[in-house]
C-alpha cells in the first residue's frame, strides 16, 4: 500500500513525487509511457509568465512565484543529476503582428507595465537595436525582460533521474485503466495488475479527464496538439525569445538552434506534423525572422496541451483522498516548481494553500481578479 501514488510522470507529476519524496511517505509515480515522450519533453520551454497573461489573478501570481524559483531549481538539478536545465533569462519580445491584435497587446502591456516598470514598448528602432536588426518591425511590440526559458527536454531529463535517485517506487509503461475507491484506501487497476494506495493525484494533462469519466467533473480537461519545429542556423544572433500575438513563437537554443513553436488544434490528440503545420510555422517565423528560411530544419514534432474551459487549472480534491492536478494548458513547464511545493505542503498538512480555491474543479474563467 502506497501512501501517495501520482499517476502522470510528466513534469507536474514529477514535480509532486520529488517534493514530496522529502517527507517519510511511500510515495509511487506510474506513467503509460517512460518520462520524455509526451507534452513536458516536447514543450517550448517559455517562462512566460508575464508574456501569457493580462490579468491580476491568482494564476498570474502563481506563474510570477513559479518563475522566480528556476534559477535555485536550475542549480539544484545540475548538483543532483549533472544536467544543465539551461536555465536563461534574456527576456521575451512580444509582437502584434496583425493589426486586429493591437487593441489587446496595448492593454496587456499597460496591466503589465503598471505592475513592472521594466516591460517597455519598443519602437521599431528600439526593436533592430535590441534584435540587432534580425526581427522585423510590427504593428506593435513589447519587451518583458524578466521572463526567461528553460530547455524542457532537459528540464525533463533533470525530474526523472532526480526520481531514480530518491526513494520512489516508479511503474512505467503501466496504464491505468480506473481508480475505486475502497474502504480507506483507493483501488487502481492497470496494464499491469493492481496497485494500492491511500491518496491519489492524477496529473496525466490532456489524458486526465478520460481516466476520471465516471466521476463527471464539471470542467474537463481537453487535448490541444502543438506542432513544433527545430531550426539550426549558424551565425543568426538573437537571444531574446520572440512571442507573436497568433500564437507562433521563436525561442532560441544552445547552441545555434530555434525551436518554433506552435500550432494549436482543439481536440485533437493525434502525433506527428502534418504539411499545414509546418508551413504555417516556416511562415510566420520567416516572416518575422527573415534569416531563418536559412536555417536547417534539423528536428520537428508534437505535444498535447492540457486545456481547460477558462485556461483555468483544475486543482482539487475530487474525493476524500483523490487529487486532479492538471489542465495547466501553455504553463506546465512554467507553474511545475511552485505547484510541486504547494501540492506537497497540501499533503504534509492537510491545509489546501488559500489561493488554491481559484483552480477548484467547479470554477469557470470566474476567475478572481485583484484590484
Ligand atoms: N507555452 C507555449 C505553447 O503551449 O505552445
Amino acid at each position: 500500500m502506497h501512501d501517495v501514488l501520482i499517476i502522470g510522470s510528466g513534469v507536474i507529476g514529477m514535480s509532486i513525487a520529488r517534493h514530496l519524496s522529502q517527507s517519510q511517505m511511500d510515495v509511487a509515480i506510474v506513467d503509460r509511457d517512460v518520462p520524455g515522450k509526451h507534452a513536458s519533453y516536447k514543450a517550448g520551454g517559455m517562462l512566460g509568465a508575464q508574456n501569457e497573461f493580462t490579468e491580476d489573478t491568482d494564476l498570474f501570481r502563481l506563474a510570477l512565484e513559479s518563475r522566480s524559483l528556476f534559477p535555485e531549481l536550475c542549480e539544484a538539478l545540475e548538483n543532483e543529476t549533472g544536467i544543465d536545465i539551461q536555465y536563461q533569462s534574456s527576456g521575451l519580445i512580444k509582437v502584434a503582428n496583425r493589426p486586429e491584435d493591437v487593441e489587446n497587446l496595448r492593454q496587456q502591456y499597460e496591466f503589465l507595465s503598471s505592475m513592472d516598470p521594466s516591460v517597455v514598448e519598443l519602437s521599431d528602432e528600439d526593436l533592430i537595436d535590441l534584435t540587432h536588426g534580425h526581427v522585423t518591425s510590427s504593428e506593435m511590440a513589447i519587451y518583458i525582460p524578466n521572463d526567461g526559458q528553460i530547455n524542457a527536454n532537459h528540464y525533463t531529463k533533470a525530474l526523472f533521474k532526480s526520481l531514480q535517485q530518491r526513494n520512489i517506487h516508479r511503474y512505467y509503461q503501466t496504464e491505468v485503466h480506473s481508480i475505486e475507491h475502497q474502504n480507506g484506501y483507493y483501488e487502481i487497476s492497470t496494464s499491469n495488475g493492481q496497485l494500492h494506495a491511500k491518496k491519489v493525484i492524477v496529473a496525466c494533462g490532456a489524458w486526465s479527464s478520460k481516466l476520471l469519466e465516471h466521476y463527471q467533473l464539471p470542467r474537463e480537461v481537453v487535448g490541444v496538439k502543438g506542432e513544433v519545429l527545430l531550426v539550426e542556423h549558424d551565425s543568426l544572433d538573437l537571444k531574446e525569445t520572440v512571442f507573436m500575438t497568433n500564437g507562433c513563437y521563436i525561442v532560441p537554443k544552445e547552441p545555434n538552434r530555434f525551436l518554433i513553436g506552435a500550432t494549436s488544434e482543439f481536440d485533437n490528440y493525434s502525433v506527428g506534423n502534418t504539411d499545414q503545420g509546418v508551413s504555417w510555422l516556416h511562415q510566420y517565423a520567416n516572416e518575422r525572422i527573415p534569416e531563418l528560411a536559412q536555417g536547417k530544419v534539423i528536428k520537428q514534432w508534437s505535444g498535447v496541451r492540457p486545456y481547460t474551459d477558462g485556461e483555468l487549472p483544475i486543482m482539487d480534491r475530487i474525493d476524500d483522498g483523490l487529487y486532479v492536478i492538471s489542465g495547466h494548458y501553455r504553463n506546465g513547464i512554467l507553474l511545475s516548481p511552485v505547484i510541486g511545493r504547494d501540492i506537497a505542503n497540501w499533503l504534509f498538512t492537510g491545509v489546501k494553500p488559500r489561493n488554491y480555491e481559484s483552480f477548484n474543479v467547479s470554477r469557470r474563467s470566474n476567475n478572481e481578479v485583484y484590484h
